[in-house]
Parts: structure tokens; sequence; C-alpha cells
């Protein structure tokens, strides 16, 4: 058992805190937001994230994990604290680090004993050097204190089983020990811990979701040109992926990577090249890929229907992709914005993210099912792969719709079959 503090409870501060107290720890988290913070002391969590709520009651009802906006008190006794705030974007791309010097800050004022702080937001490289400078600067004297990076990789909708079950532990500290004592808190988890350097580890994130991002406009510009030529992505994703060295993983076409991670840091890291005085060319095409893959989506929609004025479209998922309620960079957005400005009526609906839709789309109306989407519009656009669009009853739907027409931007149903239901379909690179 270790006393633990982590300072922000978004999803990577909310999900850490509460599934190293789960595991027998005792959390302190630290969140400044009076709101967020009556939210979470009252049981609820502020975010929706499967499991996440159920372990939260737990660990509170054990008095396991507690909810402060106070440094003083979070930090007594604490050995290990986590730095998990938010890094935005800022106006010109490159991350805004505001919130991570307010919380070195706060952390160099109120530490009263030696303790290893833990950077875990995305955070450029360079940034743990400059956190260690701003703590430093503002500890009372005999106290010492090391800086280990321990970036995150967990998924929003499988945070939870990511945090149990990741396929490593990166570590990057200029004081080795530190690193292993992090590494050994993690120990239960039972994966690889990768021991490295504080600018390494910092790199690795940022490599790792740019690696990703680009697999994603890979497989996008493959559609592309699959559709031109004839060939099915899917299929040919399939078999890409069985070969060991490229993996089935992050192949999926469709309309584009969003969220709160990918545009954000290949943005930074691009960011980051250019300031240094590298050419990071192929992060500017991964970047414009994904903006053409939304504009694409919409051109097939004006090719059949003519012009995308008067008419009524109905849009089937909201959300950056399924489990969550995330609209941060949600290809949904630039998609809806573009028929819009066409002078298309759009009408949509998604299980969880209406809500925090409604405040980006308000002009959009709002459904309670997939079903009341398809009534009187003049076509049907998947753009979030949530479970329950994959067997709906296109029969009914059919019936509903204007125009059959059908967009897949998730590539969730079998086009033969659409066909043979009597759709106008179209997928995305088959
Ligand atoms: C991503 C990474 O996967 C995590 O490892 C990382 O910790 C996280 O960013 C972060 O930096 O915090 P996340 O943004 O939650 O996680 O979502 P992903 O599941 O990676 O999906 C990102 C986007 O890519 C979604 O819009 C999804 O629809 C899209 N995607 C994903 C595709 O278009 N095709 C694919 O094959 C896979």
């Amino acid at each position: 058992m270790q006393n633990i503090c982590v300072v922000g409870t978004g999803y990577v501060g909310l999900t850490t805190g509460v599934c190293f107290a789960d595991l027998g720890n005792r959390v302190t988290c630290i969140e400044i937001d009076i709101h967020k913070l009556d939210t979470l002391r009252s049981g609820r969590t502020p975010i929706y994230e499967p499991g996440l709520q159920e372990l939260l009651e737990r660990n509170l009802r054990a008095g396991r994990i507690v909810f402060t906006d106070d440094y003083v008190s979070a930090l007594v006794d604490t050995s290990f604290v986590f730095i998990t705030v938010g890094t935005p974007m800022s106006g010109n791309g490159a991350a805004d680090l505001s919130q991570v010097e307010a919380s070195a800050h706060s952390i160099g004022l109120n530490l009263t004993h030696d303790a290893i702080i833990i950077d875990k937001s995305t955070v450029p490289v360079g940034t743990g050097d400059m956190v260690n400078k701003i703590i430093a600067a503002n500890l009372r004297p005999n106290i010492s204190f090391s800086i280990v990076s321990n970036p995150e990789f967990l998924r929003e909708g499988s945070a939870i089983s990511d945090f149990f079950n990741p396929d490593r532990i990166v570590l990057g500290a200029d004081d080795r020990e530190a690193a292993q004592r992090v590494a050994d808190l993690h120990a239960p988890l039972g994966a690889e811990a990768i021991i490295t350097d504080l600018r390494t580890a910092e790199m690795i994130k940022y490599a790792s979701n740019a690696f990703l991002a680009t697999r994603i406009s890979f497989i996008n510009e493959i559609a592309q040109i699959c559709e031109k030529l004839g060939a099915d992505v899917k299929e040919v994703a399939r078999g890409m992926g069985a070969d060991r060295r490229i993996g089935p993983h992050f192949l999926d076409a469709g309309v584009g990577y969003g969220g709160s991670c990918f545009p954000k840091d290949v943005l930074a890291l691009y960011y980051m090249a250019a300031s240094a005085g590298c050419h990071p060319q192929l992060l500017q095409a991964v970047m414009d890929i994904n903006r053409d893959a939304r504009c694409r989506f919409v051109q097939k929609l004006r090719d059949i229907l003519g012009t995308l004025d008067g008419t009524l479209i109905g849009v089937l998922g909201l959300s950056f992709k399924p489990n969550t309620d995330d609209m941060r960079e949600a290809s949904s957005v630039a998609i809806i914005n573009e028929l819009q400005a066409e002078g298309a009526r759009v009408k949509a609906y998604d299980p969880v993210a209406m809500e925090a839709a409604s405040e980006i789309l308000p002009t959009v109306t709002y459904c309670a099912t997939a079903y009341d989407v398809a009534k009187e519009a003049d076509a049907l656009l998947v753009v979030t792969e949530w479970n329950e669009f994959k067997q709906l009853a296109f029969d009914k739907i059919k019936q509903y719709m204007r125009q059959p027409i059908v967009l897949d931007g998730r590539n969730i149903y079998d086009p033969m079959e659409m066909q043979a239901k009597g759709f106008t379909y179209r997928g995305v690179g088959r």
C-alpha cells in the first residue's frame, strides 16, 4: 500500500486515481474545479467511461480514494505525485502547458517531504526538465524530489481495462532509482517496464500516437485508391494485417481520426519538429489526409444527391468513437458543419453524446432513436460505429426514408447486403 496523490481528474487522472485505489493504495486526487469536485465527492464521475462509475463508488466506500482542492493536505505523507492535468492545443498548435506549470508551482510550494513527481500528461519533449526547475525554485530547503515521465497509453472507452492490462509501462528519469520505484508501484499490472531517460520517454508518447494516426491516414489513402481501382480496403487491411510485421490494429478506414489526443498530438509533434528546424513532411500528410477523409465523405453525398441544399440528412453517431461521450475533434462536427453550410438540415442520434454535441452543434435536431433519424431523411450517414447501429432493421428504415441512401463512414455494413435490401450504399474504400 502506497500513498499516492493525483493532480487533475480528467480521463487520465481519474482513471489513474481510481485504478491505483482499486489496487489497494490510498489515493488523494486534487481537483481545483469546484463543480467537478462536488460531483466526484458525491460519488459520481463527471465523464462517461465504461466501468469507471462502479470502480469510483467501490473505492470511495472503502475509503481508499478522496477528492480535495487543497494541495497541503493532499501532499501530506505522499510518496508519489502524479501530474495528470490537461495539455490542450494552443492557438498555434503547440501544447498549452499552463496547467502543468501551475501544478508544478503548487507542488513545489506545498511539498514538506521527499517525493517522486510523475508526469503522466502528454507534454512536449523537455517539459520534465521545466517541471524540475519550477518545483526546485519553489521548494523549501532540505527536501529532495525526482521527476519521472510516465506517459499514459489508455484509450477512452476502454480506459479501465487498458490501465489494468498495459502493453508496457514507459518510465523516463535521470534518477534511475526513482524510475525503478515507480516501476515497482506498477508491478501488480505485470507489464514490462521500459526505463529510459526523461526526454526519450516524453518522445515515446508522441511517436506512438503519431504512428497510430499515420496508420489510420495510410489506410484512408489506400481506401481512396481502392475506390478508384475497384478493390475492397477492408479485405486489403485483413490481408496486410495478417503479416506479423504489420499487425491488424488501427487499419480501419473511415471518416478519419478524432478525439482529444491524435489531432492534438500530431500537430504538437509537427510544431516541435518545425521549431527545431526539422521538416516533418509525413506528419503534414497525416493531418492533410485526415481532413480530406471527412471532405471526401461529404463529396460522396453531393455526388449522389446533386445538391445538399434543402435536403434532410440523418447522422448516426456523434462522439469521436464509440463508448464515449467525448466530442472533441469528432469527425461528426466537421461533416455536419459542411452539410449545414451547404443548406442541408441535419438530424442526429448518438447513444450518449447528444448532450455534449448540442453545445457544439446547436442547430441539429436530436432524435431519440436511430429510426427517428431515418424518418423523411434523404440519406443516412454512419459517422460513429456504435454497436447498436450494426443490426438495425433496414426494412423499417427504408420505409421511413425519403430516399434509401446509406453512407457508411465506418464500414459496418456489408455492401452486397445493403444493395440487396434496395439501398444506394457507399462505404469507404470498397
Ligand atoms: C489514443 C491512443 O490510442 C491511446 O493509446 C492514447 O493513450 C490516447 O490516444 C491518448 O493519447 O491519451 P483515444 O484517443 O482514446 O486513444 O482513441 P483511439 O481508440 O486511439 O481512437 C482515436 C481515433 O482514431 C478515433 O476517432 C477512431 O475512430 C479513429 N480510428 C482508430 C480509426 O479511424 N481507425 C482505426 O483503425 C482506429
